[in-house]
């Protein structure tokens, strides 16, 4: 059921309703003396169109890239056909991984595992979009080229943050990186994402904290065995990450 606002409401509180309609993905009716006069919707609706195209991004290494860009694959595999993550790393983790779950189940993984074709990502990328492949990049730490490179053929690039002072300053950094881009790519879009968040942790409560001053995914993925023991596995469909594709779609579905 859409929510009514009066039309004085929407005077004052017009950038918070936008934000709720487009992040929450509900309407909103407007109402002037008790009638219903307009009705604000969502650009995309959640389970219709999500982005096409992730870049799991950060300069700083160990924060989940390879095993966010492997677990959200599976759960976009689940509801999507052609889902493919691109690896863009030399040490070639997601490649790996690909090899072993192979080697220990004849079906192998639930999508596809490509090495990126390190000069032409763009190119590759955007051959595989018009395939109709679903595209998740994995990239490396350190490595500011290929984080642009993907970043700007992405429809939204996930910078995970771990959850201590030092990995929320270098998350920050790639933040500021994208944050520069976006001056001369009006599309892109980024948001930090906390990874290995303990609840009852003080310092995971103070990362949480300084991440609200950002543009972040509300979601939040928490320290667990299941995802430290997934390397080489199918990886499971935890709530966490189907949580993580749902808002997702929700803030950040495209109509391309
Ligand atoms: N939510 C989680 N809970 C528990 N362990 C996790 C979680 N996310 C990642 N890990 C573990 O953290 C380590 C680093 O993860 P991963 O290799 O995915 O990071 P990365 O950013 O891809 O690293 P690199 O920059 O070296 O490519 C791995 O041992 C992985 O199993
Ligand atoms: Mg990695």
């Amino acid at each position: 059921m859409a929510k009514r606002f009066g039309v004085s409401d929407l005077r004052q509180q017009l950038p918070s309703l936008l934000d709720k309609v487009q992040a929450q993905g509900e309407e909103i009716i407007v109402t002037r003396n008790g009638k219903d006069i307009a009705k604000v919707s969502p650009v995309a609706r959640p389970g219709t169109r999500g982005p096409q195209v992730i870049a799991l991004t950060s300069l700083k290494g160990g924060v989940g890239k390879t095993t966010l860009a492997m677990h959200l694959a599976r759960v976009i595999a689940d509801e999507r056909e052609n889902v493919v993550v691109i690896d863009a790393d030399n040490e070639m983790s997601a490649l790996r991984w690909r090899a072993q779950a192979s080697d220990l189940s004849p079906e192998g993984l639930p999508f596809g595992v490509v090495a990126a074709e390190r000069d032409q990502i763009m190119k590759q990328v955007q051959a595989l979009k018009h395939q109709g492949h679903t595209v998740i990049i994995d990239t490396p730490p350190n490595d500011r080229e290929m984080l642009r490179s993907a970043a700007t053929i992405a429809d939204l690039a996930l910078v995970p943050v771990l959850p201590t002072a030092l990995d929320v300053d270098r998350g920050a950094v790639s933040l500021r990186l994208l944050e520069d881009m976006a001056f001369a790519v009006p599309n892109l879009r980024f948001a930090a994402l906390l990874n290995r968040a303990a609840s009852r942790q003080r310092q995971t409560r103070e990362a949480d904290e300084v991440l609200n001053q950002t543009v972040r995914i509300h979601t939040v993925i928490p320290q667990l065995n299941a995802y430290q023991e997934a390397f080489g596995l199918t990886p499971r469909r935890l709530s966490h990450v189907q949580d993580l594709w749902e808002e997702i779609q929700k803030r950040f579905g495209s109509d391309l």
